[in-house]
């Protein structure tokens, strides 16, 4: 794991090549492809053409060099490059663009939401830097499966591709978009139907006025993307598909989102509502955000199962610390929640 002290010394010994932010991530991209023999596809390419100018000029310091190949090498999962992305890259902006990962504790568990099915096609479509793709493929090892990522931020799919060709599982097919999902284009409507999974922390309460395709919880006013991700879902997912995402806590919790969850509840069903503590992302971001798992299953038809259950849960302890006074973390009881029997049956796992 890579501490602050690390991140700030690596800061300052690129500083004094006069290269920071960007620069620096392109040339521990460059790294991880040169130490894991990454074959990049053209656009990753373009990242580490440039990363590789500047490793040849900061890599005369041969201290800084043995820094950063000792901890890319030992990075078998990808962690380290997202904590060097994070810190090299995200965290000027993350706070008001919202562009912040899923802690891997909650993804953990979020990907142990699906039942696991040899094929299944899998997307998030907000993956940011693949944490949830990259879950899968450690729940799911020797499972054949198709894991989609998309995400606007161009950069960001670099991430993710290098994150999966740090390890690839050879039972695994991976497609990368990059589309703007509140207006899709033809790269991901060519999925519409096909998937048996979303994974997704999409950004939350953002106003979207932009949306083009029909859409059926915008058209009922709620014009802003938590709505418009389910609408998105909704399109994805073939009949039974199942939705697995962190969405404010608000659109459980406040009265004008009440026509919306009736919406929903028309043709999904509520599966689970799981109510996070307050400070999940403060490991990632320093935002007090609150945020809940949903997971929604899209019903085949009008088909109406009566004997569908819903759980309800309301957690207080994760594997992350919550607030700067909350050091080290005993209890876990998302893990706890999902191995008791009642809820692993509704859930199907
Ligand atoms: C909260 S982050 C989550 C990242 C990742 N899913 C994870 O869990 O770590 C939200 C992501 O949505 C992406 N995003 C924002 N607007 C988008 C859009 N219109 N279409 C697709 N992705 C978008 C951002 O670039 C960012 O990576």
């Amino acid at each position: 794991m890579l501490e602050p002290k690390i991140l700030k010394d690596i800061e300052s010994a690129f500083r004094q090549f006069g290269y920071e932010a960007e620069d620096v991530f392109n040339a521990i991209a460059y790294i991880y492809s040169n130490i894991f023999s990454i074959k990049a596809s053209e656009k990753l390419s373009g990242v580490l053409e440039k990363g590789k100018l500047i490793s040849d000029i900061v890599f005369q310091d041969d201290c800084l060099k043995k820094t950063i190949n000792s901890y890319v090498k030992k990075d078998k999962d990808g962690e380290n490059l997202t904590i060097f992305y994070q810190y090299f890259l995200a965290k000027r902006f993350r706070d008001i663009s919202g562009k912040f990962f899923t802690p891997h504790p909650i993804a953990m568990q979020m990907v142990k939401m699906l039942p696991v099915k040899a094929n299944a096609v899998i997307i998030d479509p907000t993956c940011g830097g693949g944490t949830f793709l990259k879950t899968v493929r450690e729940q799911w090892k020797n499972i054949p499966c198709h894991l989609i990522g998309n995400d606007v931020d161009q950069m960001l799919i670099c991430l993710t591709e290098l994150v999966l060709k740090i390890n690839k599982n050879h039972q695994e097919n991976t497609s990368l978009l990059t589309s703007n999902i509140y207006q899709p284009n033809s790269q991901i409507q060519s999925f519409f139907g096909q998937i048996d999974y979303i994974l997704a922390n999409p950004p939350f309460s953002l106003p979207v006025d932009i949306f083009t395709s029909n859409s059926r919880l915008f058209e009922s006013g709620y014009r802003n993307s938590d709505a418009l991700l389910i609408d998105l879902s909704f399109k994805l997912l073939k009949p039974g598909g199942r939705l697995v995402c962190l969405l404010p806590h608000s659109i459980i919790s406040n009265k004008e989102y009440q026509n919306l969850r009736e919406i929903v509840e028309k043709d999904w069903y509520l599966t689970a509502v799981i109510i996070l503590p307050e400070g999940i992302f403060k490991s990632t971001a320093s935002t007090t955000t609150r945020a809940d798992i949903i997971v929604l299953d899209k019903k085949k038809n009008e088909q109406v199962d009566r004997n569908r259950k819903t759980i309800f849960a309301n957690i207080s302890s994760l594997d992350i610390p919550l607030n700067h006074r909350q050091k080290q973390v005993t209890t876990n009881d998302l893990e706890n929640l999902l191995k008791n029997s009642k809820v692993s049956e509704i859930l199907g796992i």
